[in-house]
C-alpha cells in the first residue's frame, strides 16, 4: 500500500521512464571520489558499487546512503557479486593496485592485468549495451585489455586518459597567466603518464591562440617556462602520491565530467584514451591513447582533427610506441 493516496480523477502513472544506472567497480580512494562526485552532480538514478572487500563496500554504501537528506535522490546498492551491475548504462572500473611513492603507472600492469581478466568478462556480460570507462592504471593499456576482453565495439570502451592531465595543464597555465582555468583551452594527449604530449601549438584563451599572440606582441616567452609547466603536469601525480599516498579528488571530478558528457549526450570534447590506430600516422598495432574525442550517449562519436606541429606529431608517435610495446607483450 502506498503512503500517498491518488487525487480524484488521476490517471495511472506512465510506465517507468528511463533509469540511468552507473556501476563503480572498486570502492577505494578513486572509486569513492568518483561515486560521491556523481552523486552530488545528480548524474544517475542508481549507483551500483562493487568490490572484493565486502566490509569496506557495505561501510562505504551506508556512509553515502546516510547523506541522502542532502543529496538528489539516487538508489545506492553494493555487492561483491557482478550480477548486481546488471543493465548499467556506464561501468566505471577503478579496481586494482595503485602506485607507491615513486613507482611508475606502467609498473602496475601485471598486477592489474590478471584482475581485469577476472572482472571485465562478467561486467560485460551483465551490461552488454553499456559503455566501459577504465580508470585503473596503467589506464591506456588496461583500456585496450578491457576492449579485447569485453568484445565491445571500440566506441564503447574509453579510458579516462589525459582528461586529468589536461586539467592539471589548464590549472598551471591559468595560474601562470592569472586566468580562470575554465577559459583555457589546452590539451595533453598520448599516454596518461610519463610520455604524455603537451599540445602547445593549440592552446587558446577566449578564442585567442596563445603562442602566436605572444609572438605577435613580441612578449618574450621562454621555452624553458613551457617545458617546466609540462614537467609539473607529469610530476603532479607523483608529488600528490608522495604527499598523501594517492590521488583522488581531481580524478573524481575528471571522471564525473566524462560521465556527464556520455550519459547526457553532450557531444563535448575530452582528451580520453581511444583506439588511436590511423590517427596522426599512428600504425603498427592497435594502441589506446588519448586524443581529443567527442563524447555522447553512444560513447566516442569521433576524434577531432586538431592541428599538431611536426614535433608534437613525433612525440605522439613515440608515446604510441611505448604503449604498443607493452600491449604486444600481453598476448591478447
Ligand atoms: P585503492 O587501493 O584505494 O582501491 C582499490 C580498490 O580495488 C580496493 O577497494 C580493492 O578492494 C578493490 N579491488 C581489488 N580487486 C578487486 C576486484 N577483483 N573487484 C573489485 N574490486 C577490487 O586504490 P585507488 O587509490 O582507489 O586507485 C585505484 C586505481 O586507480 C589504481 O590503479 C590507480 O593507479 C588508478 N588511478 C587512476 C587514475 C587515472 O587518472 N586514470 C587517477 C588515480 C588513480
Ligand atoms: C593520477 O594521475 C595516479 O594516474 C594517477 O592521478
Amino acid at each position: 500500500q502506498s503512503f500517498f493516496k491518488p487525487i480524484q480523477g488521476a490517471a495511472p502513472p506512465p510506465p517507468n521512464s528511463r533509469n540511468t544506472k552507473i556501476t563503480v567497480v572498486g570502492v577505494g580512494n578513486v572509486g569513492m571520489a568518483i561515486a560521491q562526485t556523481i552523486l552530488t552532480q545528480d548524474l544517475a538514478d542508481e549507483i551500483a558499487l562493487v568490490d572484493v572487500n565486502g566490509d569496506k563496500l557495505r561501510g562505504e554504501m551506508l556512509d553515502l546512503q546516510h547523506a541522502a537528506a542532502f543529496l538528489p535522490r539516487t538508489k545506492i546498492s553494493a555487492s561483491v557479486d557482478y550480477s548486481s551491475t546488471h543493465g548499467s548504462d556506464l561501468v566505471i572500473v577503478t579496481a586494482g593496485a595503485r602506485q607507491i611513492s615513486g613507482e611508475s603507472r606502467l609498473n602496475l600492469l601485471q598486477r592489474n592485468l590478471s584482475l581485469f581478466s577476472k572482472l571485465i568478462p562478467p561486467l560485460a556480460a551483465a551490461s552488454p549495451e553499456s559503455i566501459l570507462l577504465v580508470v585503473s592504471n596503467p589506464v591506456d593499456v588496461l583500456t585496450y585489455v578491457a576492449w579485447k576482453l569485453s568484445g565491445f565495439p571500440s566506441n564503447r570502451v574509453i579510458g579516462s586518459g589525459t582528461n586529468l592531465d589536461s586539467s592539471r595543464f589548464r590549472f598551471l597555465i591559468a595560474d601562470h597567466l592569472d586566468l580562470n582555468a575554465q577559459d583555457v583551452q589546452a590539451y595533453i594527449v598520448g599516454e596518461h603518464g610519463d610520455s604524455s604530449v603537451a599540445l602547445w601549438s593549440s592552446i587558446s584563451v577566449g578564442g585567442v591562440p596563445i603562442l602566436s599572440f605572444l609572438e605577435r606582441q613580441q612578449i618574450a616567452y621562454e621555452k624553458q617556462t613551457l617545458a617546466k609547466i609540462h614537467k609539473e603536469v607529469v610530476e603532479g601525480a607523483y608529488e600528490v602520491i608522495r604527499l598523501k599516498g594517492y590521488t583522488s579528488w581531481a580524478i573524481g571530478y575528471s571522471v564525473a565530467s566524462l560521465a556527464r558528457s556520455i550519459l547526457r549526450d553532450q557531444h563535448s570534447i575530452h582528451p580520453v584514451s581511444v583506439l588511436a590506430k590511423g590517427f596522426y600516422g599512428i600504425d603498427g598495432g592497435e594502441p589506446f591513447l588519448s586524443l581529443p574525442a567527442q563524447l555522447g550517449r553512444s560513447g566516442v562519436l569521433g576524434v577531432t582533427n586538431v592541428h599538431l606541429t611536426e614535433d608534437e606529431t613525433n612525440q605522439l608517435r613515440e608515446s604510441a610506441k611505448t604503449i604498443l610495446e607493452l600491449q604486444s607483450q600481453l598476448g591478447l
